[in-house]
C-alpha cells in the first residue's frame, strides 16, 4: 500500500486520551489511537510517538511552584501515559518500545537516538516519554526535536481542534481555517499550533506539520495516505510541497 509518508513523529497529547473529564486515562481512546498506529505499522509506516501530559499535569499548572520542579512533574506524567499506549499496542501484538528522556532504567529504556531508529527500521512503534528531558520545554518541542534526530518526514499533530484557524474557533464562531501556513506565518501572527520554539525548530530544520483533529482517529491514517485534511505547515504551502516517498 502506498503512503505519502515513510516515517512519521506522532504526536498525541495528553488531553487526547483523557476521560470526559478531561483527567486520566480513557482506555476506549487509547484502543482508538492505537488501532491506527496498528493499521500505520501494517501498511509498513514507521511510527514514533511523543505524548504530552497535559490529562495529568501540565508544568504551567504549577503558578507558585518552582518551575523546573513543576516541569519534571509534567516529564513523570508522560510515561505514565507513554506506558499505557505502550501496553495497548502490545495487546494488539504490535511491537514498541519506550525510551524516555530521563533515565528510568527500571521502567522503560533510555532515550538512544540511534537505538530507536534501530527499532523504528525492525518495524518496532517507538514511543518516547518525558518530553526533552529538560525543563522549559513543551512536548510539542520534543516532537519537533525527535522528529529532527530520527529524520522522520513529517509530524502529525492530531489535536482536539481540526486544523489551524486564524482565531481560536471556540471562541470566535467566524474564525477560519487555513489549508496551509508557513512556519513564519504561524510566529508572525501568534497562531496557537506549537508554541514558538517548537515551530523555529520545525522552521530550521524543514520538518512539515500536518495538523487535524483527532475526533476522527482514522484521521491519522488518511494523512500518512495523502488526504488533504487539517492543516499543512512548512517553508512552502501544500501545493508546493512534494511529499514523493512511497512505500
Ligand atoms: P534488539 O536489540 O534490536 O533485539 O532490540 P530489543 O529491544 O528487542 O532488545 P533489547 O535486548 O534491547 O530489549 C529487550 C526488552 O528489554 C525490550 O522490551 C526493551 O524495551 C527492554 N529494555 C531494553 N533496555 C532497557 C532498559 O534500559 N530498561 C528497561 N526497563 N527495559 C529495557
Amino acid at each position: 500500500m502506498s503512503a505519502k509518508y515513510n516515517r512519521v513523529l506522532l504526536k498525541v497529547s495528553g488531553e487526547a486520551l483523557a476521560t470526559e473529564q478531561g483527567f486520566g486515562l480513557d482506555f476506549h481512546k487509547i484502543n482508538n489511537v492505537c488501532e491506527q498506529i496498528r493499521k500505520l505499522d501494517e501498511m509498513g509506516v514507521e511510527v514514533a510517538i511523543v505524548v504530552g501530559a497535559g490529562n495529568f499535569w501540565r508544568g504551567r499548572n504549577g503558578a507558585n511552584m518552582d518551575r523546573t520542579r513543576a516541569d519534571h512533574m509534567g516529564m513523570l506524567a508522560t510515561t505514565i501515559n507513554a506506558l499505557a499506549i505502550l501496553d495497548t499496542l502490545e495487546s494488539m501484538d504490535v511491537p514498541a518500545r519506550v525510551q524516555t528522556g530521563i533515565e528510568m532504567k527500571q521502567i522503560a529504556e533510555p532515550y538512544i537516538r540511534n537505538k530507536a531508529i534501530r527499532h523504528l527500521e525492525k518495524g518496532r512503534v517507538v514511543i518516547f516519554g518525558c518530553g526533552t528531558g529538560n525543563p522549559f520545554f513543551s512536548t510539542d518541542t520534543a516532537a519537533a526535536l525527535r522528529a529532527a534526530e530520527i529524520e522522520a518526514d513529517v509530524i502529525l499533530l492530531a489535536k482536539n481542534v481540526d486544523g489551524v484557524y486564524d482565531s481560536d474557533p471556540n471562541i470566535n464562531k467566524d474564525a477560519v481555517k487555513y489549508d496551509s501556513i508557513r512556519y513564519i506565518d504561524v510566529l508572525n501572527k501568534g497562531l496557537k499550533v506549537m508554541d514558538s520554539t517548537a515551530i523555529s525548530l520545525c522552521m530550521d530544520n524543514d520538518i512539515p506539520i500536518e495538523v487535524f483533529g483527532l475526533e476522527q482517529p482514522e484521521n491519522i491514517v488518511r494523512v500518512v495516505k495523502g488526504e488533504t485534511l487539517g492543516t499543512f505547515v512548512g517553508n512552502e504551502l501544500r501545493e508546493s510541497f512534494r511529499g514523493e516517498k512511497m512505500c
